[in-house]
């Protein structure tokens, strides 16, 4: 079975050619990273555009590179949902139009679905390496990006089950807001990550929300604030913005108590569900500081934690194709929604239980 992926819901294109729902032919991603850094974040109008110009050769580059054409397809699978509707809707329409023009299932995806099923890319389905071992159904899936701080429990690749979300920001946006406060190029979560290298820590002290132990909630918006506080504070005497030292001091405690306040939430989780596999997914998981951490509490908790590698982390085509190939052969026949002559699949469908 082979499926084209295409994922347009916020500033990535990106379209791949996966092959028995892991192995992957081509991922072609072009990011739009360098057009939003001059307004500090995303722009709607501006992502819709772009990938607009990008889409058509960025999927005729997935199709060279795993060296298949059209006619080789068996389905497209496509993000229907969540993102920023005017990027979603560019993605949905082509995949639509070439699904129906060559007459085979179109299947809509759900980004943060597919985020944690890319787990399963680097499995079976290659000859060499012999393949990896996977988490067993169901498991703890901590989706972290820069619109979500999730944690699911996934007991199929069709029922995923929330258990504790964000009451405000989302963590890759809380890291991405405090690059900018310390006027570091965006994205902020990587900046911070690389910065924080360089610092001994302990310098700063910020709050850890939510404290009380029975909270399973998430929230990031007031070390946000705290920092902001910290720096107007510096302000008072000179501009420690000036100052490489004080960034790199205050960007690794910023993470540190993110990261921390994350991991706390997600070991009482843990512990609550009783589940002994955690899959780690969304841009965030690619922070390095977060991936020792895991380690620890792994070993703390005796559980397996499982990291898709950094490039399957943040925004690609086959993690939607991976997951629409699961998805398509769990449905035989395909379900309406998979059928391309239904034209009416709005963005927000979705053929999924939560
Ligand atoms: O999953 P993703 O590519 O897009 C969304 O669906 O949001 O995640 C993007 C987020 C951004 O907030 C970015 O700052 C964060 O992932 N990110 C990181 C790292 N790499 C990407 N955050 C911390 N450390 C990193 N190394
Ligand atoms: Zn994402």
């Amino acid at each position: 079975m082979l499926v084209l992926g295409i994922e347009t819901s916020c500033d990535e294109t990106s379209a791949a050619i996966v092959r028995n729902g892991c192995h992957v032919l081509s991922n072609s991603i072009q990011t739009q990273i360098d057009l939003h850094q001059v307004f500090g974040g995303v722009v709607p109008e501006v992502a819709s555009r772009h990938h607009l110009e990008m889409l058509p050769s960025v999927i005729q580059k997935a199709l060279d590179q795993a060296n298949v054409s059209f006619q080789d397809l068996s389905a497209i699978a496509v993000t229907n949902r969540p993102g920023l509707i005017g990027a979603l809707l560019v993605g949905l329409t082509s995949a639509k139009a070439m699904a129906y023009a060559l007459d085979i299932p179109l299947i809509p995806v759900n980004h943060l679905h597919a985020h944690l099923c890319s787990i399963f890319i680097e499995s079976s389905g290659h000859s060499t390496p012999p393949s990896k071992k996977v988490p067993n159904f169901p498991f703890l899936g901590l989706l972290i990006s820069g619109g979500h701080s999730i944690i699911y429990k996934v007991h199929s690749f069709s029922r995923f089950e929330l258990l504790c979300q964000t009451r405000d920001d989302a963590i890759g946006e809380a890291l991405d807001k405090a690059g900018k406060m310390l006027g570091l190029p965006y994205p902020g979560g990587p900046e911070i990550d690389r910065l924080s290298k360089n610092s001994k820590g302990g310098r700063f002290s910020f709050p850890r929300p939510l404290a009380k132990k029975t909270i399973r909630e998430f929230s990031f918006s007031g070390l946000k604030t705290s920092l902001l506080n910290k720096i107007q504070e510096a302000k008072r005497s000179g501009n420690p913005l000036e100052n490489p030292q004080f960034i790199t001091d205050i960007a690794h405690d910023f993470q540190e108590a993110t990261l921390d306040h994350l991991l706390e939430k997600t070991r009482l989780t843990i512990q609550k569900t009783n589940l002994n596999q955690l899959v780690v997914a969304g841009g965030v998981a690619a922070n390095s500081r977060l991936r020792t951490k895991l380690q620890e509490l792994a070993k703390d908790l005796k559980i397996e934690v499982w990291i898709p590698k950094p490039i399957f982390c943040t925004d690609n085509g086959a993690m939607i194709a991976a997951l629409g190939s699961h998805l398509l052969a769990q449905t035989n026949p395909p379900i309406k929604n998979f059928d391309p002559k239904h034209l009416t699949l709005n963005a927000f469908s979705s053929n999924e239980r939560e």
